[in-house]
């Protein structure tokens, strides 16, 4: 574990918690700078911030259920006020890619439907340029080869995601491909033409959702608007 990078994850998750107020409903992340934001806010929970979640995957939901944050369900959810969620990358024009721990699909919606979302994260997260890190593509089991097919004839490299020997399935009973794009891809146009394929659900490119980051640096705290 790299225990510099475990602090920045924590100062900005600890940061990032300021910002949910009482009687909000949050939108809670998936990943480990997202379990720090889940503690944290379980933390001020306890201590009387009353505010409801609605949870991106079944990791987080357990989570903070173990803590006690009363949970919604997204038919009884209202407004979500604001997401609090971590990022795989993300470059200067807030353009994010998600989803390494599978959960894109919730997370995606989430955000969507949010009215303000925040980014949180440790400053290995803030890159130059988009596609170091491959791109995970949702989609339904059936549609998978075709859709590996169709990735590669654009001249990128997908490979179905692996877990316990078994294929990986996300929390919506679906396969993940992890998407390497060449050098030099826009990968928001890439995102688009993938997005486009009969059987994909969802990508893990996140265009301008954020209208905040929250990041953890070696001097401190850093928070960035858009
Ligand atoms: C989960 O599916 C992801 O989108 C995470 O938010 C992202 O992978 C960041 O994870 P870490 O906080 O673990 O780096």
């Amino acid at each position: 574990m790299d225990h510099k990078k475990e602090q920045q994850k924590q100062q900005a998750a600890r940061a990032a918690a300021d910002y949910i107020k009482e009687g909000m409903t949050i939108g809670l992340g998936s990943g480990t700078t997202s379990r720090y934001l889940i503690r944290e806010a379980g933390k001020r929970y306890g201590q009387g911030l009353h505010f409801y979640g609605i949870a991106t995957s079944r990791d987080s939901e357990q989570l903070a259920a173990s803590l006690g944050i009363p949970l919604l369900e997204p038919e009884q959810a209202g407004k979500i006020h604001l997401a609090i969620d971590g990022v795989d990358e993300i470059d200067r024009e807030f353009r994010a890619v998600k989803g390494g721990g599978g959960a894109l699909l919730r997370e995606k919606i989430i955000a969507s439907w949010a009215e303000e979302v925040i980014w949180i994260m440790d400053e290995s997260k803030l890159v130059e340029r988009l596609g170091a890190f491959p791109s995970p593509v949702e989609t339904v089991p059936f549609g998978m080869p075709f859709v590996k097919r169709r990735i590669a004839d654009m001249g990128a490299v997908p490979v179905l995601r692996m877990g316990d020997g078994k294929s990986y399935l996300t929390d919506s009973g679906n396969f993940i491909l992890d998407v390497q794009f060449a050098e030099n891809t826009d990968i928001s146009q890439a995102a688009e033409q993938i997005r486009n394929m009969p059987g994909v659900v969802e990508t893990g490119y996140f265009g301008q959702m954020c209208s905040r980051i929250v990041a953890g640096t070696s001097s401190g705290v850093k928070v960035m608007e858009n």
